[in-house]
């Protein structure tokens, strides 16, 4: 039976990642998958984390299963970060929030809810977006479709368009958006565009689902979900997924939330129970140890205090690092403006390169990055970005 099968392609950010691994040269800079590096290039396990790890294990009485929806007051505590604790004591029993391993894990257990509220809703995701929502998505048998978001030419969001386009989205579909720091652009909506968008979607119907992978690593903890926390007080539904990946460092410890906002706490009832229904076919439960992490750092003063100045540490690179390279392409001298890469956020810019510059950069430079052309912005440093800004003179010239 296994002979008929085909093989396929790696997958574009993981197979980058195996092409920088195994590549020698030692200049070699790594763009492509998003991953928060330090001044050294390494990705070290967060200090708040390191202690809360130390704790558990001594403490630890048991291994025994948690459950398909998680451990519950892991589910608690990130709501609060997410919505803040007078938001979720308003919404009462209308929110639920259900442990998911991993924000991947997440996105796919809200494609499955979403499938068994409506087989036959369309999912709107943003043009462009993170490439592996379509295959999370589409393996639940979601329809999926796109808004215009990013205007390659002025290198912003393209709103009008973006709305033009959401005004004709009834109720039964749903509009994914980025939270924060989006994936791949980095451009975000500002304030009176979450407004707006807040205002179609109550005049649509349509159902909104915020992917929230990056906050902290914005302009803020707070800040950074300004949207997410104006459409959960305003709108009668809403799916959030969260990842603690990215501002908690856990990565592999697959850590991450889908939290649900319905219109009466009878609907919440319900939907709990068919998530833990999909949480159980796909995978049971979700694994624990990084949830652990993460519901202790937070609960303990000390240890959260620790992980904010980290986090503000990281954050502030990052946001560094993109002027930083801003001014470096400009002492290079290379004409074209790239001042766009300092106005966004989190991660990722795009450069702005075509397809045979990208594939340049990465085979005659060892300059890693998506086809795309996004960047991961944490993947500089003071010792690479001359290099860096050399070779894409040189690439943008031939
Ligand atoms: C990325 O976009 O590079 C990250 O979210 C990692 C991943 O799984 O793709």
């Amino acid at each position: 039976m296994f002979q008929s099968l085909q093989a396929l392609p790696a997958d574009p950010i993981l197979g980058l990642m195996a092409s920088y691994r195994a590549d020698t040269n030692p200049r070699k800079i790594d763009l492509g998958i998003g991953v928060y590096k330090n001044e050294s290039g390494d990705t070290p396990v967060m200090t708040a984390v390191k202690k809360a790890e130390e704790l558990i294990l001594k403490a630890q009485a048991t291994k025994s299963y948690v459950g398909p929806t998680g451990a519950a007051d892991y589910n608690a505590i990130v709501a609060e970060l997410i919505l803040g604790k007078s938001l979720v004591d308003s919404l009462g029993k209308r929110r639920v929030t259900v442990q998911s391993p991993g924000g991947c894990g997440g996105l796919r257990l809200a494609a499955e809810f979403i499938k068994s509220a409506n087989p036959d809703a369309t999912v709107w995701v943003s043009n462009p977006t993170w490439a592996n929502h379509v295959p999370l998505l589409g393996s639940a048998g979601l329809k999926i479709e796109q808004y215009p978001y990013y205007d390659y030419n002025s290198h912003s969001v393209q709103f009008d368009e973006m709305i033009d386009c959401l005004s004709k989205v009834g109720s039964g579909d749903v509009v994914l958006l980025h939270g924060c720091c989006h994936n791949p652009c980095g451009a975000d909506l500002n304030q009176e565009q979450w407004q707006k968008v807040r205002d179609i979607a109550l005049q649509q119907g349509f159902t909104v689902f915020i992917d929230l992978a990056y906050q902290g690593l914005g302009d803020g903890l707070e800040e950074d979900v300004y949207g997410v926390r104006l459409l959960a007080d305003s709108l009668p539904e809403l799916i959030v997924v969260s990842s603690c990946s990215k501002n908690f460092g856990l990565y592999r410890e697959r850590t991450g939330a889908m939290t649900l906002i319905c219109e009466n706490s009878e609907t919440a009832a319900i939907a709990t129970t068919q998530i833990a229904a999909a949480a159980r076919a796909m995978y049971s439960m979700p694994p624990d140890h990084g949830a652990a992490i993460v519901q202790l750092i937070l609960s303990d003063d000390k240890l959260r205090q620790e992980w904010d100045t980290e986090l503000t540490e990281m954050r502030n690179r990052i946001n560094g690092l993109r002027a930083q390279l801003v001014k470096q392409i400009e002492t290079i001298g290379i004409d074209q403006d790239f001042s766009f890469i300092e106005r966004e956020k989190g991660m990722f810019s795009f450069l702005g390169v075509n397809v045979d510059q990208v594939q340049s950069l990465v085979n005659d430079y060892s300059i890693y990055l998506v086809n795309s052309s996004r960047i991961n912005v944490a993947g500089i440093n003071d010792a690479n970005i001359k290099y860096l800004a050399e070779s894409l003179a040189t690439v943008l010239k031939a």
